[in-house]
């Protein structure tokens, strides 16, 4: 397909890393959309563990064009860790990553805001941010007061810079009481950034539309999960972006109408990090045994998951609003060692059963579950759909009817090969 797209169906770390990288083997160009280095997407390959926060899953092919695009918030302090490291493992970066120009820069006073802004919040207001400063530097760029890549080479960059400090310092000092940040130490800072980037900057308006128009083959790869959607996800304990099909358009310059395929990746079960509703959390010695088999720790913050049952009240809501062609689901090999495995199918909330997620989930909905037999058995190694055992099989026809979507990737390890084509 021209243009797929790959977006996850839940509260992020879907595997949607593991996804685009099986998928970009057959692309040409691999864009991260939205989000920033609060993503965290893994890749094992051989053993070796690559965690992607900016840099798009592609990159370790040869011949890969991947570009971190206009609607993602990039830190440039941080992102040339990420490049220093993986060329220090031998991967080429240099002809491989191109970086928008409109993309928006978190600078070091968005991280410091967005861990203020939690602190500033008691107990159960705290969103549980990953602390990166995205949800300030996308604040400032629905502001108008943000500062794009481009920025950087500007003659005003200066002024814009020194304005947006001045802003910072007096809330730093007035509201939340801490020392202002030192103009001068940022400014040099950056400029030796921005030296750094320069060879990595494009305006990817007009290069991605070539690709478009040339039939190149694009795969868009979505951060964090619908669940976390700015507008569709459990606000405000969502990030601040828009994590499925409309944010894929708006954040890389491809038309809607030109997205031909559209990947929501679900985890067999649910995790989610930081704090907000999550109906089929799982509190119990089950929840802890998905956590441990799932190997359920932040790639980004290190933090434990919450851990619950495979939600498929969400996942209805998120195909749909999506557009979802086909699913690809993950970590099926986390659920070998159950008798039963439940599934959540509604939800009982003010004594009406209901079947979609409503604008406000409280403590007072319910999951309704269906139980559903366990297999018992090791899928790790499986190559073919047909020898999955057959209680694995009817897991799988079981989503496929309630969703209506087929399934067509069948994720069983963490490894590269660990993949059955349905
Ligand atoms: P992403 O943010 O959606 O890319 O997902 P993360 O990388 O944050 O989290 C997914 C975790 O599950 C990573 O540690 C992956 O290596 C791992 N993983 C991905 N697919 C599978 C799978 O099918 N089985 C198992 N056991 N682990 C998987
Ligand atoms: P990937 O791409 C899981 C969560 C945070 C917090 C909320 C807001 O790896 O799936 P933010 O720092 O974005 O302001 O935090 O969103 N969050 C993620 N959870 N996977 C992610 O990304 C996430 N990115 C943000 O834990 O609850
Ligand atoms: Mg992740």
């Amino acid at each position: 397909m021209p243009v797929s797209l790959v977006i996850g169906l839940q509260w992020g770390d879907e595997g949607k890393g593991k996804i685009v990288d099986y998928l970009a083997k057959n692309s040409d160009v691999i864009l991260r959309y939205q989000g920033g280095p609060n993503a965290g997407h893994t890749i094992i390959v051989d053993d070796k563990k690559y965690i992607f926060h900016h840099i798009p899953s592609g990159i370790l092919y040869d011949g890969k064009i991947c570009i971190i695009g206009n609607g993602t918030v990039l830190d440039p302090f941080t992102l040339k860790e990420e490049i220093i490291n993986l060329e220090n493992s031998g991967i080429n970066v240099k002809e491989k990553l191109f970086i928008s120009s409109r993309a928006h820069i978190i600078l070091p006073f968005h991280k410091i805001y967005d861990v203020q802004m939690e602190l500033f919040k008691k107990g159960k207001k705290k969103i549980g941010t990953t602390g990166r400063g995205i949800g300030p530097a996308y604040s400032d760029k629905y502001s108008r007061i943000g500062i794009r890549v481009s920025d950087l080479y500007s003659i005003e960059f200066k002024d814009k810079l020194s304005t947006i400090v001045n802003y910072y310092n007096n809330i730093f000092q007035t509201i939340f009481k801490i020392d202002p940040l030192p103009f001068e130490q940022i400014y040099s800072q950056l400029l030796e950034l921005r030296g750094y980037f320069e060879e990595y900057i494009i305006d990817a308006m007009p290069v991605v539309r070539d690709y478009v128009m040339n039939n190149k083959s694009i795969l868009l790869e979505g951060a964090q999960g619908i669940m976390l959607d700015i507008d569709y996800g459990t606000y405000p304990y969502v990030t601040s972006s828009h994590c499925g099909t409309s944010g894929a358009s708006a954040g890389s310059g491809i038309p809607a109408n030109k997205i031909d395929e559209i990947i929501g990746v679900l985890k067999s079960y649910t995790t989610r990090v930081g704090n907000g509703p999550f109906p089929s959390e799982l509190l119990d010695e089950t929840g802890e045994t998905l956590r441990s088999v799932g190997n359920e720790f932040g790639s980004t913050t290190g933090r434990p998951r919450r851990c619950g049952w495979l939600d498929l009240v969400v996942a209805k809501y998120s195909t749909f609003l999506n557009g979802v062609s086909h699913i690809a689901i993950t970590k099926l090999d986390v659920l070998d060692k159950f008798d039963e495995i439940k599934v959540c199918t509604g939800y009982k909330y003010k004594g009406k059963i209901i079947d979609y997620v409503p604008d406000h989930i409280t403590d007072e909905i319910e999951p309704i579950y269906e139980t559903l037999q366990g297999w018992n058995q090791d899928t790790s190694k499986i190559n073919n759909f047909k020898d999955l055992p057959s209680a694995s099989k009817d897991y799988i026809k079981f989503i496929e009817d309630f969703l209506e979507i087929p399934i067509k990737y069948i994720s069983i390890g963490p490894g590269r090969k660990q993949i059955i084509i349905k």
